[in-house]
C-alpha cells in the first residue's frame, strides 16, 4: 500500500509535546537585529497587540534561515510550522494563483496559520535570495501559554489579598482570574461615568484612580477619594441595575490596569457565593443561638 503523506513547502513539525514541556532555545542575535525583528512585530497588525516580554520571547528565540531565488517558502493550504521576519530580499503574495502583493524588509509573514490555528491562507514564493529569521509553532504557542499562565498567577495573588474577598476559596478566585480580561487606561481616561448603565466589576492592578462624584447632573464633580492596587469598583451598578453612582477616572502618569469582569460572571462567581457564605455563617449563628438556649454542648452540632 502506498503510504500517502502531506507535501509541504516547510519543514515538519516535531512530534507533538505539551506546550508547557517546550524547551525555549534562544539564539544568538545582535541587539540591532533583536530591535529589528522587535520592530517588524510591532508593525504587524496581527502580533503588535502581544504584551512586550511575549514579543521579547519570540525575538529571542528566532533562528536565521535563508531561501533561494524561485523557491517556495509557505504553500497556500498546508499546515505551516514557521512564522517568518524578511531581513534581506522581496517575496511575493499570491492567493489561487493570483499575485495579491509584494514584501521586503521588516515584513512579517506566516503569522496567520500559527494564530489562527488554519491552514496557510497564501503562498509565499521568494523574488530573490532571501534571509529570513523563523520561530516554529510549538515555540511560539508556548511563550503564548506560559504568558497566560504567568497572567493567571499574577491575577489569583492580586484577588487573594482582596479584602472582600477573604471568605472566597481558592478554586473560586482561580476561576475569577481566569475570567478577568486586563484593560489598560491612560492617565486622565474615565473608566467608570456617573449616571452611566454598569456591565463590569474592575479591580485596580496597577496604578491610582480618582473617584469623583456630582450631587446633580448640573453639578461640577468633585473629588471623593484615591482607589489604589487592590481596590475594587463598580458592584454597585451590577447588584441593583442601578446606573453608575460616581465617576472613575484613571489618575496616574504611567497609566492604569484593571481586571474587569462582566455582569455575569460577577453575580455567578462571586456575589452568589458571597451570598450563599452569608446564608451560611446566618444559619451556624441561629443554631449556635439554639444550642445556647437549650443548653446543649454546641461540639455536638
Ligand atoms: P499564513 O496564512 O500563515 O501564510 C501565508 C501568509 O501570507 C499569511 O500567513 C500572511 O502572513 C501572508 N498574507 C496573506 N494574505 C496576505 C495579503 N493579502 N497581503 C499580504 N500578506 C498576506
Amino acid at each position: 500500500r502506498i503510504k500517502r503523506t502531506a507535501i509541504s513547502a516547510e519543514p515538519a513539525q516535531h512530534k507533538k509535546s505539551k506546550d508547557l514541556r517546550v524547551v525555549l532555545q534562544a539564539f544568538d542575535k545582535s541587539d540591532r537585529t533583536k530591535e529589528f525583528l522587535c520592530d517588524a512585530i510591532l508593525n504587524n497588525d496581527f502580533m503588535k497587540n502581544l504584551e512586550m516580554d511575549q514579543i521579547m520571547s519570540i525575538v529571542d528565540c528566532m533562528y536565521p534561515l535563508e531561501h533561494k531565488d524561485g523557491s517556495l517558502i509557505i504553500k497556500e493550504g498546508d499546515v505551516g510550522n514557521l512564522v517568518y521576519i524578511m531581513e534581506e530580499g522581496t517575496v511575493e503574495v499570491s492567493k489561487n494563483s493570483k499575485v495579491l502583493t509584494t514584501m521586503g524588509p521588516g515584513r512579517v509573514f506566516g503569522e496567520l496559520a500559527i494564530l489562527y490555528n488554519c491552514t496557510r491562507t497564501a503562498s509565499i514564493k521568494a523574488l530573490s535570495n532571501c534571509k529570513l529569521w523563523a520561530v516554529d509553532r510549538q515555540t511560539f504557542q508556548a511563550i503564548m501559554m506560559r504568558a497566560g499562565m504567568q497572567k493567571q498567577t499574577e491575577h489569583l495573588e492580586l484577588l487573594k489579598n482582596i479584602k472582600t474577598f477573604e471568605s472566597l476559596r481558592e478554586d473560586i478566585l482561580s476561576k475569577v482570574s481566569d475570567a478577568v480580561d486586563q484593560v489598560s487606561y491612560a492617565d486622565g481616561e474615565c473608566i467608570v461615568r456617573q449616571g452611566a448603565k454598569g456591565d463590569s466589576f474592575y479591580i485596580v492592578a496597577k496604578g491610582r484612580v480618582q473617584i469623583t462624584q456630582a450631587k446633580s447632573k448640573w453639578d461640577t464633580p468633585v473629588y471623593v477619594r484615591h482607589l489604589e492596587r487592590g481596590d475594587s469598583f463598580g458592584e454597585a451598578a451590577l447588584q441593583s441595575e442601578e446606573t453608575r453612582p460616581f465617576n472613575v477616572i484613571a489618575d496616574d502618569p504611567n497609566g492604569v490596569t484593571c481586571l474587569v469582569l462582566d455582569r455575569q460572571s460577577y453575580r455567578e462567581m462571586i456575589a452568589d457565593e458571597l451570598s450563599r457564605l452569608k446564608r451560611d455563617e446566618s444559619v451556624r449563628y441561629a443554631r449556635k443561638a439554639t444550642t445556647f438556649i437549650s443548653g446543649e454542648d454546641e461540639r455536638d452540632l
